[in-house]
């Protein structure tokens, strides 16, 4: 047990337009998605995937498959047109894929990531790795902020679910405390979804828009809690596994 005093803080954030209030205090900076980029990031660097670079707009991630790099595009939940590949975390277990270098694009997920990338220390965090993340966040002891990636600059309930939930663990092994009311609510808005995510998720806008584009596998898929133990770090302007 850490000192009261000389625990480390651990704040959520609900979403990018919110990150300038909160950007200077922290020393690590855990970017979340869950519907879908940093759960397809996750997914990629699990199945052998080498790097991603996360890059803001369509424009970049064109200049880069111009060059002859792999590169995947998600606009509004849909491939974009000229792309192989979007944002779903079954598209990264193609075995092709292992060792591979690949630039994204996701409407919301990357650019948090990019925001995010003035900390020297950004994760990758979602449902999938959420015990991994923790565990490793614990052993660091180092100040956190949990930064949903939200839709468009608003708040959304996937991803403050999963950042209440990686605060909680956090707080719960005696070396974090939080003092803003955002984590607060996170918390306790993951302590009422946790039994059944997928359900309290079922009226929230992100899962109505991926429904309509029967995307139903792939939300299933990223509201499973701990079926990766990978942490995907950003190192050079490129995601790998911390451990790689
Ligand atoms: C995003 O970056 O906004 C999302 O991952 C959207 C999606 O579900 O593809």
């Amino acid at each position: 047990m850490t000192p009261e005093d000389q625990r480390k803080r651990v704040e959520v954030c609900f979403s990018p337009s919110q990150f300038h209030l909160y950007r200077t205090d922290f020393e690590i900076c855990v970017v979340i998605d869950v519907l879908r980029a940093t759960s397809a990031i996750c997914s990629a660097i699990a199945h052998g995937v080498q790097a991603i670079i996360p890059v803001s707009t369509v424009e970049e991630a064109r200049a880069y498959q111009q060059q002859g790099h792999l590169a995947a595009a998600e606009r509004e939940g849909q491939i974009v047109e000229g792309f192989e590949f979007g944002n779903s975390p079954y598209a990264y277990m193609n075995p092709e894929l292992k060792g591979k270098i690949i630039a994204l694009t996701t409407t919301n997920g990357t650019r948090a990531i990019n925001i995010a990338s003035e900390f020297s220390q950004v994760v990758i965090g979602s449902l999938n790795n959420l015990d991994a993340v923790s565990d490793w966040l614990i052993e660091e002891e180092r100040s956190v902020l949990l930064l949903g990636s939200g839709w468009k600059d608003k708040f959304n309930l996937e991803d403050t679910i999963c950042a209440g939930a990686i605060a909680d663990k956090l707080i719960d092994s005696g070396k974090f405390k939080a003092e803003e009311d955002s984590t607060i609510a996170a918390k306790f808005i993951s302590r009422s979804a946790r039994d059944n995510i997928f359900a309290f998720l079922k009226a929230s806008s992100h899962r109505r828009r991926l429904k309509r584009l029967n995307l139903n596998e792939d939300v299933k898929y990223c509201l499973t809690t701990n079926t990766l133990d990978v942490i995907p770090v950003l190192r050079n302007g490129q995601i790998e596994n911390l451990h790689s």
